[in-house]
């Protein structure tokens, strides 16, 4: 396969530090107390990653070693995480939340986080994006705690492929992990694969056949730079438009006729190419070739507890340093306001000059 390497002239990323939190100019900020930004748009969608850690090691996320892991006290308590987000629903107009890694399931106390969260008023919307390992053992116990939604992220059910992408032989406590999901009424589930050239891609069909006689929603995620590796490859990725291809042969998509209202997802009915049968829908994710930077409505903290206003954000404000020195909860939500002002337009993802940020996907949380 061609590999045209994107070229890393990595300046280093400027991370603003715990005493002197360099926040972008503001003083053309409009006073609203909602998290906007210069183009227009407002945040309403948190992402916030519990942990860098994870028990998988997808290639196009994490390498396959020598990766250095925040440590217990680097990492925001359940108070901390459970205040921060308090802020964001009662001061900044937060109304979703998504847990995020790393693997949320890592952390032990993911009940606790869910149930305070849970207890917030006004009462946001709680999902967690996860590899399911565990999930069996803990679906109930994350449901009863308020858990609404999950994201399951799962680029095949073949064994073989599932282990040479990330890096572990566990396909079946995946499958242990949804089962249990859906026993505990966690529904609708979102199954989110990425295909890698070569490696999962030709499997695409069998998995949405998978998908949807088990009525699980795939979405395909466009494969984004942001792996430790540096192996993405614009000219070799696979895109939303081969997508189309690869299902054509089987099946006829025909684009949702619902307000895509912000989504990443182009969502899309499904039907069998042969007998016309309606049988789900699927998403398509084309982050790098048809961007939706323009409705994104996220912000997001990383496991540390730095605002990062974009996932190709180069910079961080960090939150965690203010929580800890006693500051109140509208001096936090200034800071936070601040950072997500400075938020860029896009991420450019396709210009020549871009620059792949420095932390992978499992740093900055997906
Ligand atoms: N490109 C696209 N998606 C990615 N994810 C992780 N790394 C990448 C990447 N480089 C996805 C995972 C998971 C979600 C958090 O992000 O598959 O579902
Ligand atoms: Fe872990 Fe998710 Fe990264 Fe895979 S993509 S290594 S499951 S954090």
């Amino acid at each position: 396969m061609a590999s045209r390497r994107v070229s890393l002239g990595i300046p280093v990323p400027r991370r603003t530090d715990e005493t002197s939190p360099a926040l972008p100019d503001t003083s053309d900020r409009p006073d609203t107390p909602a998290l906007a930004d210069r183009f227009g748009r407002a945040a309403t969608d948190l992402r916030l990653s519990l942990t860098d850690f994870c028990n998988l090691r997808c290639t196009y996320c994490m390498p396959a070693s020598g990766l250095t892991f925040l440590g217990r006290d680097q990492l925001l308590g359940v108070d901390e995480v459970v205040r921060l987000v308090r802020i964001g629903v009662e001061r900044l107009g937060i109304t979703q939340v998504r847990f995020t890694g790393g693997e949320p399931l890592t952390r032990p106390d993911l009940e606790e986080i869910i149930a305070g969260v849970a207890a917030l008023t006004p009462r946001p919307d709680i999902s967690v994006t996860t590899n399911a390992i565990g999930l069996d053992h803990r679906a109930e116990a994350l449901r009863a705690a308020g858990l609404d939604r999950i994201n399951v992220s799962l680029d095949s059910v073949v064994s073989e492929t599932f282990e040479r992408l990330t890096r572990r032989p566990l396909l079946h406590r995946v499958l242990a992990g949804i089962d249990g999901a859906r026993a505990a009424g966690l529904g609708p589930i979102k199954i989110n694969a990425v295909l890698m050239p070569g490696v999962n891609d030709h499997e695409l069909p069998d998995l949405l056949d998978w998908c949807l006689e088990r009525d699980l929603q795939l979405r395909v995620i466009e494969q984004m730079p942001l792996d430790a590796d540096h192996i993405w490859d614009r000219g070799a990725m696979i895109t939303a438009d081969d997508v189309h291809a690869m299902l054509a042969p089987r099946y006829l998509l025909t684009p949702v006729d619902e307000p895509r209202d912000g989504a990443p997802a182009e969502l899309f009915e499904v039907a069998g190419r042969e007998d016309g049968r309606h049988l789900g829908r699927v998403g398509v994710i084309a982050s790098v070739t048809r961007p939706f930077c323009a409705d994104c409505r996220r912000t997001r903290l990383t496991a540390e507890g730095r605002v990062r206003t974009c996932l190709f954000s180069r910079e961080e404000t960090d939150l965690r340093g203010a929580l800890r020195s006693g500051a109140d909860d509208e001096e936090i939500a200034r800071i936070w306001r601040a950072a997500q002002w400075g938020k860029k337009a896009g991420h450019g993802m396709d210009r020549a000059d871009f620059v792949q940020p420095e932390r992978p996907m499992s740093a900055i949380g997906g």
